[in-house]
């Protein structure tokens, strides 16, 4: 049984059902991505994007001042379209190091080797697909250079807050004092920004929420009947908890391979959660989980944040 069905049947056999996020990332997943990123609404890309085209000297020297030879890891890499400008500058200056990005979703792999050996000839690339940490371990295997770990996008968000410190332990676990993590997060804000963000204008989230249902048709023979599920997303300024739901909107019935689970009218599948952040709250998980903060970087409106981590 795959780990997709094992994870699908367990989510949607519990009393509140859930499916988790990391399986939005299909190649329908993937492509539906880009157009949330590029519509008016979602800020943290065009935030992020910012801090990395505009001050990509002073975040490349944070690296080149620290070392000779180093590797950089990117987890969750998606198309990578923030980070080139850290690689192209770090290839511009003659440094020595390797590209490892690691997903889940194999396109995204395939994908970047498509496209970064033309933009960056000089690059020393190796796409790792597969779950955060066991590819941390393999770029390991792989060489026993510094890491620069980036986890950027506030993919830290999707993990519920609760467990954010447990998942930079675990990070921490897998590092050795001196390396650096650079982490993206989407700090709080106006909420009606925050919930604009998750509820766009051309539908792009809830088509986005609504393909999970499909890859489960497709990937794992289910009979979700999309067009009875509505987008339903939430946020709460007080806990920084943006939540997304699909609502059933009649009383109807769900086959996946022998096993058949039944909604009520108005009952909800929780699909994703992207929490925001204060500044403190970084500073407290990095010195909590066994890391320094070094260094801050805002964008203007100082609606996000990169955070630059020592490991102790
Ligand atoms: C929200 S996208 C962000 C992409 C990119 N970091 C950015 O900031 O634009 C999240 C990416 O992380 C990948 N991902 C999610 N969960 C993962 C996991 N557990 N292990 C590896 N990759 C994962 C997804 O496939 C997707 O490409």
């Amino acid at each position: 049984m795959s780990q997709f069905l094992v994870d699908v049947l367990k989510g949607l056999s519990a009393p509140e059902k859930y499916l988790e996020s990391k399986y939005f990332y299909d190649a329908a997943g993937d492509a539906i991505f880009q157009q949330i990123m590029d519509c008016p609404e979602y800020y943290p890309t065009k935030c992020e994007l910012e801090i990395f085209s505009n001050q990509t000297q002073e975040l490349a020297s944070v690296f080149t001042n620290r070392f000779q030879s180093f590797d950089i890891v990117e987890l969750g890499a998606g198309d990578a379209t923030k980070s080139i400008y850290l690689l192209k500058e770090l290839v511009d200056r003659e440094t020595n190091f390797t590209y490892y990005p690691v997903d889940i979703s194999t396109n995204v792999i395939d994908q970047l080797h498509k496209k970064l050996p033309p933009q960056l000839p000089a690059l020393k690339l190796k796409g790792l697909n597969g779950e955060y940490f066991e590819m941390l371990e393999e770029a390991k295997q792989q060489s026993n250079n510094i890491k620069v770990v980036l986890f950027l996008g506030s993919n830290i968000g999707n993990i519920p807050l609760n467990k954010a410190e447990d998942f930079f332990r675990q990070l921490r676990s897998h590092l050795q004092p001196g390396d650096l993590v650079l982490i993206g997060f989407d700090l709080k804000k106006n909420p009606l920004v925050i919930l604009a963000a998750y509820n766009d204008k051309a539908g792009y989230t809830r088509d986005f929420n609504l393909n999970l249902l499909k890859r489960i048709n497709k990937d794992l023979g289910g009979d979700f009947a999309v067009e009875n599920f509505k987008h339903y997303p939430t946020y709460d300024p007080h806990t920084g908890t943006c939540k997304s739901y699909l609502v059933s909107t009649t009383k109807q019935q769900v086959h996946i391979e022998q096993s058949t689970f039944y909604l009520e009218e108005g009952e909800t599948i929780h699909t994703e959660i992207s929490q925001k952040f204060s500044v403190e709250q970084t500073n407290t998980f990095a010195l909590n989980s066994g890391f320094e903060p070094l260094h801050h970087f805002f964008d203007s409106k100082k609606w996000f944040l990169d955070a630059i981590w020592r490991c102790v």
